[in-house]
C-alpha cells in the first residue's frame, strides 16, 4: 500500500478505495476520521460547537466510535450518552458492559434506561405478539420512542445516534424499491424537533460502517462484537451484504446513492405532502396518527398477555 498519503511518512494501512487514499493509522483515527464527523455536522448544522447533545450508545462499534469521534470533533460540546437496556439475554449485558466501559474511560455521564425494570416487558416478548416476525422493526419503534422521551427529559438541543452511511443507503434502497417515497424523507440526516422531542441527528451520515469498526478497533475502545439475536436473516443484513458487492465493483456507489437521495429530497418534499403530525391519544407524544406506532405495539403486547393470563 505504501507510504500514507496525507503524513507522507508512516506505512499506510487503511484503503479508502472511493476517495483514492491509502493512511497510516494515526492520520486515520488522528486526522481522516473525526475531520469528517466534524464537517458532517456543520454542513448540516446539526448543532453548533456549545451544544448539549445526547448520545444513544448501544454498546456496538459505531456508537462507540461516535462517542470518541465526537468528544475529539466537538471538545466543547456536553455529552451524555444514553443507553437502553432491551432484555435481550446476553446480548443486553455484554452491551452494556461495554457501554459502561467506554463512557467510563471516556468521562462521559451515562443514563442507562431499562426496559423491563420500568415497562415490565422486553424486547422478546413481542414475539408472542403479530408483531413478532418483525422484532427488528419492533425494536426500531420502541427505541426511537423511549430515546426521544429521555432526550426531552434532560432537555438537550439535539439527540445523536450512530447510524452511518451503510445503515442510511439500505433503508435507502428499500423504502425506494418498496415505493413508499413519502417515507424516505425520514432517512435526512437531520430530523426537526417536535414537541417535546428535541431533533434527531446522524455525524455518521457520510461514515462508512467499515471505517467505524476500524476507527474503534484501532483506538482499542470498549465495543460489543455480539450480533443481535434478532437479527439473523434480516432484510437489513441482507441489503448490505449487496451493496457491498456493489461498492466493491464501483467504488464510491454509497456515496453516489446519497448524492441522488439530496437531489429527490426536495423534489418529494414539494410534490408529496408530508403527514400532518398530531399527538398521540395515549402517550401524548407527537405521531402522524391518533395513536402512535409505539403504543399500538404496546397495547398488543398487553391484549396478548391478557389473554394467556
Ligand atoms: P441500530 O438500530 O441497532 O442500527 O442502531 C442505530 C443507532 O441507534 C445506534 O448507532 C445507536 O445510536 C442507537 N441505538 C441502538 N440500540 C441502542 C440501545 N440499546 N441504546 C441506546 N441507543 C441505541
Ligand atoms: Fe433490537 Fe436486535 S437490537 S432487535
Ligand atoms: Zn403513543
Amino acid at each position: 500500500m505504501g507510504r500514507c498519503k496525507l503524513c507522507g511518512k508512516e506505512k499506510a494501512e487503511i484503503r479508502l478505495a472511493y476517495a483514492r487514499l491509502n493512511l497510516c493509522r494515526t492520520c486515520f483515527t488522528e486526522k481522516f476520521f473525526p475531520n469528517r464527523v466534524r464537517r458532517t455536522v456543520e454542513a448540516y448544522k446539526m448543532f453548533p460547537a456549545d451544544a448539549s447533545v445526547a448520545v444513544a450508545v448501544s454498546g456496538g462499534k459505531d456508537s462507540a466510535a461516535l462517542l470518541h469521534s465526537l468528544r475529539e470533533a466537538f471538545p466543547a460540546v456536553q455529552l451524555v450518552a444514553v443507553h437502553l437496556d432491551l432484555g435481550i439475554p446476553e446480548y443486553s449485558e455484554e452491551a452494556e458492559r461495554s457501554v459502561e466501559a467506554l463512557c467510563r474511560s471516556l468521562n462521559v455521564k451515562l443514563k442507562i434506561y431499562r426496559l423491563k425494570s420500568e415497562e415490565g416487558f422486553a424486547i422478546g416478548d413481542f414475539k408472542a405478539t403479530r408483531y413478532g416476525s418483525k422484532l427488528c422493526s419492533v425494536c426500531g419503534v420502541v427505541k426511537r420512542r423511549r430515546l426521544g422521551r429521555i432526550a426531552a427529559e434532560l432537555g438537550v438541543d439535539a439527540l445523536v445516534t450512530g447510524h452511518n452511511l451503510d445503515d442510511t443507503v439500505e433503508s435507502l434502497m428499500a423504502t425506494f424499491t418498496a415505493g413508499d417515497f413519502q417515507q424516505l424523507v425520514r432517512l435526512k440526516p437531520v430530523l426537526p424537533a417536535q414537541q417535546p422531542l428535541p431533533r434527531k441527528v446522524k455525524p455518521f451520515y457520510r461514515t462508512p460502517e467499515r471505517e467505524a469498526f476500524l476507527y474503534a478497533e484501532f483506538l482499542s475502545l470498549p465495543f460489543s462484537r455480539q450480533k443481535c439475536p434478532y437479527l439473523s436473516g434480516s432484510r437489513s443484513l441482507r441489503g448490505k451484504r449487496l451493496l457491498d458487492l456493489w461498492e466493491s465493483e464501483e467504488p464510491g456507489f454509497k456515496y453516489r446513492v446519497l448524492s441522488a437521495f439530496e437531489k429527490l429530497i426536495p423534489l418529494i418534499e414539494c410534490s408529496i405532502p408530508q403527514p400532518e403530525y398530531m399527538y398521540c391519544k395515549v402517550c401524548g407524544l407527537p405521531s402522524s396518527q391518533p395513536v402512535c406506532a409505539d403504543c399500538r405495539r404496546i397495547e398488543a403486547l398487553k391484549s396478548r398477555n391478557a389473554v394467556r393470563t
